[in-house]
């Protein structure tokens, strides 16, 4: 294996910065001081005014495989999370058929083993997320798979979700859940509001989202096992998660980087690519939701990372699939909320992420190395070279995912991945894959 020098950054450590080189030898941190000299034959990263740290950790991404593969493989969701930075995804459950047993969690384990970056499964809560009879999770577990969730849709039936978690608890894993209230957010394809009135759209209102976040902070109270919130997207809910927390529950939450950044308004023009589950809300909720990951009260930002054919996306607001692309960009989108703390920006798309995805310990999943963990001696060598300054304009023709429905295509954003190293394999250099 080649020695990689990743030579003239900024190392962010979990609550300090240091000007450093990092070396990495056999797939390790070797070395980290101001200066190292760079040994024969190493490849060396030129990471001049660029922050340095652990590589991004993706906690919800929609890979399509088996099942959806015209829309994204493994090896080209994997693709996409390399440019963007990461060096671990979780690969969400909602395939055809849904990662609902051991096999198919193998299979997609299988597939990952060959990917540019980690790939981590998460597994379903119910059978073909149907919501009724819970699937084999302690099978699942067996594999080292530690998130279950039914994503696409919340578990629906409080009886279920409280055996979930009862059931959950002993074998130490966490469970995931996507809140939308189907009955009362039935038939919406937009947020609920004056907005969707005036478009004669049919809305899907915050309290579908709040309501079941409060239900399941009440099993979380009852049962007390830990329970992750997927893509929160209104002030409300972070309160709820706020308050919870103060109560002592083991809750952790992400937002999305579509909600950070786009409000309803972007629904005007009846384009579906702005059409996503939970909607895009207010401006209000925006606001708080920035305001809540610079505070810290948001443990990740997560993608939710949606790929869809041209031929489902284009297709009128009502009708289309909710989803949207995030992989390539969320890192910029993060680094405009965060502006100048390098400490926050880790903290939300490495440290905590990996934290709740159960990524950070080496040996917890066969074959897996740690992700989100300190630069450090001995750590494994998954890191990025990001650099904060970097501006550039989205071309959605240019993405490495499969599909195209990113929404930010044309616009000019700052702040981008240079280089990344996965089990120190240089696997993007100069921005580009290696
Ligand atoms: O908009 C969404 N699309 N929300 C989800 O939770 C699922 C996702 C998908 O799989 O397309």
């Amino acid at each position: 294996m080649t020695d990689v020098l990743i030579a003239g950054g900024t190392v962010i450590h979990h609550d300090a910065t240091e000007r450093a080189d990092v070396l990495i030898r056999d797939g390790r941190v070797a070395d980290i001081a101001p200066s190292l000299a760079r040994p024969a034959g190493a490849h060396v990263i030129d990471a001049d005014g660029c922050w340095v740290g652990p590589g991004f950790v993706d906690l919800h991404t929609h890979l399509r495989e088996p099942g959806r593969e015209e829309a994204e493989t493994v090896a080209s969701g994997a693709r996409a999370a390399a440019v963007g930075g990461y060096s671990a995804v979780v690969a969400m459950p909602n395939t055809e058929p849904a990662i609902d047993s051991a096999m198919v969690a193998q299979f997609v384990l299988d597939r990952g083993r060959d990917a540019l970056v980690e790939v981590a499964v998460a597994g379903a809560i119910t059978v073909g997320r149907q919501g009724t009879h819970l699937a084999p999770i302690a099978d699942m577990a067996a594999l080292g798979v530690r998130l279950f969730t039914d994503d696409g849709t919340g578990v629906q039936d409080p009886l279920i979700l409280r055996r979930a978690l009862t059931y959950a608890r002993p074998l130490g894993v966490t469970l995931a859940e996507h809140c939308e209230d189907e009955a009362l957010a039935a038939g919406g394809v937009m947020n609920e509001g004056h907005v969707s009135s005036r478009l004669g759209l049919s809305g899907r209102p915050a309290l579908a989202e709040e309501l079941m976040v409060m239900r399941d902070i009440e099993l979380v109270r009852l049962t007390g096992c830990p329970m992750h919130f997927l893509h929160l997207s209104t002030a409300r809910s972070i309160d709820l998660v706020r308050k919870a927390r103060a109560d002592g529950l083991p809750v952790t939450c992400e937002v999305a980087p579509h909600h950070l950044f786009f409000d309803e308004s972007v629904c005007e023009h009846y384009d579906a690519l702005f059409k996503v589950h939970p909607p895009l809300r207010t401006r209000g909720d925006v606001d708080a939701l920035q305001a809540a990951l610079r505070q810290g009260d948001v443990d990740a930002v997560a993608t939710d990372h949606a790929p869809h054919a041209p031929e489902l996306k284009d297709l009128p607001f009502d009708d289309a699939p909710p989803g949207m692309l995030g992989l390539e960009h969320a890192a910029s989108i993060t680094r405009g909320v965060m502006g100048d703390d390098p400490i926050g920006f880790f903290r939300a798309l490495s440290r905590g992420p990996a934290a709740i995805a159960h990524l950070r310990a080496r040996d917890e999943r066969p074959r897996h190395t740690a992700h989100g963990g300190d630069v450090a001696v001995g750590e494994d060598a998954n890191l990025v070279v990001f650099d904060a300054a970097d501006t550039y304009r989205v071309e959605r023709h240019g993405l490495q995912s499969r599909a195209h429905n990113t929404p930010y295509d044309g616009l000019e954003l700052t702040g981008r991945a240079r280089a990344l190293v996965v089990r120190g394999i240089p696997r993007l250099d100069q921005g580009q894959l290696t």
